[in-house]
């Protein structure tokens, strides 16, 4: 299928079916989450994949009951960091170092840099900010998950300190941001999966300055 083809084919399944998703293919879509870009590539973020039942089924009430969370196959929670901290930073400056190498004068005025620019967020603004890194990554997935003929319910319907508390985040300076139902869609019992997708027309949504 080509990339237009999978993006009309997926839609954010309301009642699927409990079948496992195969491990190369969780592999591949986690992948390409890793590789979104982010802000200054700090991926102030991290995904925790929950396959096990009997936790899905602890999460569930805290998504509002919806369908999807216990029958996915994998869900994924993407957990933005509560702040930017000078810690932080700094692991992010000497794993680029350990990674690429570099200059250590070049990479020390980079530190200085972010430090400038997110060291002195305020809480709310830098928790903000690393959602929205954590959101673009969520991008990535679903259009990953489309191209390997897995269904992924993007969900905000879910109450975030329940599922910190369930999942201990707060204690490792994470929050819960978006989570993700991936799985194969039920046919047999999701209302959604013969209706029209709607979007706006390109009219509407495309401004060409040409
Ligand atoms: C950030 C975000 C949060 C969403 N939260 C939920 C949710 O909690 N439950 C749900 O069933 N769908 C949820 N959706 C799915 C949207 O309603 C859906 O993507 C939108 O209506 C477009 O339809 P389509 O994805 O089926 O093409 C969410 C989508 C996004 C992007």
């Amino acid at each position: 299928m080509e990339i237009i083809e999978q993006l009309n084919w997926r839609y954010a399944t309301k009642a699927m079916n409990g079948k496992r998703i195969p491990q190369e293919k969780i592999g591949r879509i986690l992948e390409a989450a890793r590789l979104a870009p982010s802000s200054n590539g700090l991926q102030p973020f991290e995904i925790i994949v929950i396959s096990n039942q009997e936790l899905k089924e602890k999460i569930r009430p805290a998504a509002f009951d919806q369908q999807q969370v216990t029958g996915c196959s994998h869900l994924l929670v993407f957990a933005a960091w509560d702040r930017y901290t000078p810690e932080r930073i700094d692991g992010f400056i000497t794993h680029t170092a350990k990674e690429r190498g570099g200059d250590p004068e070049r990479l020390e005025r980079q530190r200085q840099s972010l430090l400038n620019n997110f060291g002195r967020m305020d809480e709310d603004g830098g928790y903000a900010h690393a959602a929205r890194q954590a959101y673009l990554s969520l991008g990535v997935t679903i259009v990953a998950a489309a191209a390997e003929g897995v269904d992924g319910t993007p969900m905000e319907g879910f109450d975030p300190e329940q599922l910190d508390a369930l999942l201990g985040l707060r204690g490792r300076g994470l929050r819960s941001t978006v989570i993700i139902a991936l799985g194969y869609r039920d046919t047999e019992k999701d209302w959604l999966v013969n209706l029209k997708k709607v979007r706006k027309h390109k009219e509407q949504f495309v401004t060409e300055l040409n």
